[in-house]
């Protein structure tokens, strides 16, 4: 395939999928301009940065990929970053005479409950009435984000479900795939002006298809402990009358509730029609399984 290479200014290129993508972008011979979080501070800051940079390269900046987020998810960090970084961003590329830009968002803005997914809702607006052309990725749940306990199975110890374990289902996607679609967007006119949710290769699974995987690569049973979703929503209450005398307790409060959106919100199409998540309705895109990322963490990777 004969790829029309550009120049590209990227936000969060040090992140998970920050960082696939700019190996891909290099694999395909573009110019990356990196944007760190100081240049994202201000409009100007980020006018100033992008200028700076592009002074560097021979072509003008084709496009731009913002894969930033907010690394706390707490309320005002997610508004600094999710929306504001993002919208400075925006600003600075039409001061640029940038064309387009692709933003790395999220499936679940779809059922928008947490103050991070209200940010980046309200970006996800603006970008859209830029007049910019714009892609904006929805994904499902990334391999990290299914791997966290992996380390404590290994070592024999429980793998923790909520209810029955099988509350909630997602279509993982490798960091390299959706980096890959990702990029694909700059050249594909049909992702123009499109927001577009991709899901990983294979079917849709659950927590306990999750353990399956698991114990057919370990070749043993692994311990399940059910969490009824009644205790987190207590720590929830709990959490919330003691956030009245200290700020801290209504902090662990938001992050409680983050648990419990993931705890029972699955990470596919939400079809309005049905009231329900639709696996038919969430495309596959990529080819990595999750499979294979368990088998190599689980038997490959000793850290
Ligand atoms: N985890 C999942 O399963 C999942 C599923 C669907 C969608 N998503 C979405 O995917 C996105 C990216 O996730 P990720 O895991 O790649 O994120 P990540 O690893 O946490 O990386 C975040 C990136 O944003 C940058 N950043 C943070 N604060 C910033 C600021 N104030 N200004 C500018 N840049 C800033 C970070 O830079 P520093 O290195 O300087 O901190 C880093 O490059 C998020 O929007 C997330 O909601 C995640």
């Amino acid at each position: 395939m004969l790829v029309v290479t550009m120049v590209i200014a990227l936000a969060g290129a040090t992140g998970t999928i920050g960082k696939a993508t700019l190996k891909r972008l290099i694999q395909l011979g573009h110019e990356v301009l990196e944007l760190s979080r100081q240049d994202l501070g201000s409009p100007e800051a980020c006018h100033k940065a992008i200028s700076m940079k592009a002074s560097t390269v021979k072509e003008p900046i084709g496009a731009v990929i913002s894969c930033i987020a907010s690394r706390t998810g707490e309320a005002d960090d997610a508004w600094a970053v999710d929306y504001q970084a993002n919208a400075n961003l925006l600003t600075a590329a039409q001061r640029c005479g940038v064309e387009q830009f692709v933003l790395l968002s999220a499936i679940c803005v779809q059922k928008p409950k947490l103050a991070f997914q209200h940010a980046k809702l309200k970006f996800e607006d603006e970008l859209k009435a830029s007049g910019l052309s714009y892609s904006i990725v929805r994904p499902t749940a990334f391999f990290k984000s299914l791997s966290g306990q992996l380390a404590r199975v290994r070592k024999g110890g429980p793998f923790y479900v909520f209810g029955n374990g099988r509350l909630t289902y997602c279509k993982p996607i490798s960091d390299d795939d959706l980096a890959g679609f990702l990029v694909d967007c700059l050249s594909q006119p049909k992702r123009s002006n499109k927001t577009l949710i991709v899901g990983g290769p294979g079917p849709a699974v659950c927590p306990m298809d999750q353990i399956a995987m698991i114990e057919s690569i370990l070749k043993t049973k692994v311990k399940v402990r059910h969490v009824p979703i009644a205790v987190l929503q207590g720590i929830i209450n709990g959490l919330d009358l003691l956030g009245r005398v200290h700020a801290k307790f209504a902090a662990k409060a938001d992050y409680a509730r983050i648990g419990l959106y993931y705890a029972t919100e699955s990470m596919l199409a939400w079809d309005e029609t049905t009231q329900s998540y639709r696996e038919d309705l969430t495309p596959s895109i990529g080819s990595q399984q999750l499979i294979d990322h368990y088998r190599r963490v689980l038997l490959e990777d000793p850290a």
